[in-house]
């Protein structure tokens, strides 16, 4: 699948098969192409937690609305006081890179066949109370990760909706 075609793919699935994980080694595929990604200044100024036990699943899924009943979460969060700041205006670069890395994930997921959410709702206070090794972390997004649920896990009707290009750059 060439590039232009995965990133046109790829939507936001809200419905998961509980009954198909994500196997190990896509798991191990999708971290390392987290690793490979850019940040400022190669500062790597973020963390990914990854729930799949029972236990934790059952946690971090009463911290959102919107897990769709994934078989594997994975949290990205963002470390400020890791993060390159730019002296001119004081921008602290750590969510951008947390943002880069949290795509690589995703468009991973799409090349291995497998369906995620970006999902910014989350109820920040309970994840840092329930998960404390998250504490000083800016919580970017977390990835409800697996196989559509056949019927239901498709797009939304929002994911053809895109503004006119001559609206969004200029050229
Ligand atoms: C930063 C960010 C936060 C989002 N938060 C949520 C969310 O909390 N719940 C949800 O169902 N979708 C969420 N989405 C998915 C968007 O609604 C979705 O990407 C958009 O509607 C376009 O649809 P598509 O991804 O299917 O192309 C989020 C997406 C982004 C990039």
């Amino acid at each position: 699948m060439s590039f232009a075609t995965l990133a046109h793919e790829r939507y936001s699935c809200r419905a998961f098969d509980p009954d198909l994980p994500v196997a190990a080694d896509e798991l191990a595929a999708l971290l390392d192409v987290v690793r490979a990604a850019p940040t400022a200044k190669n500062l790597q100024p973020f963390h990914a937690w990854v729930f799949q036990d029972p236990e934790d699943l059952e946690k971090i899924r009463s911290c959102t609305p919107c897990h769709y009943g994934a078989p594997l979460l994975v949290l990205f969060g963002a470390d400020e006081g890791q993060a390159f700041v730019r002296s001119d205006d004081g921008l602290n670069f750590a969510q951008v890179d947390a943002a880069i890395v949290a795509t690589h994930y995703m468009l991973a997921a799409t090349d291995l066949g497998l369906d995620t959410c970006w999902v910014g709702l989350i109820d920040v206070a309970r994840v840092h109370e329930l998960f404390p090794q998250t504490a000083g972390h800016t919580l970017v997004g977390l990835f409800p990760t697996g196989h559509a649920l056949e019927g239901k896990g498709g797009p939304s009707e929002r994911h053809t909706l895109r503004k006119p290009l001559d609206e969004i750059v200029s050229q």
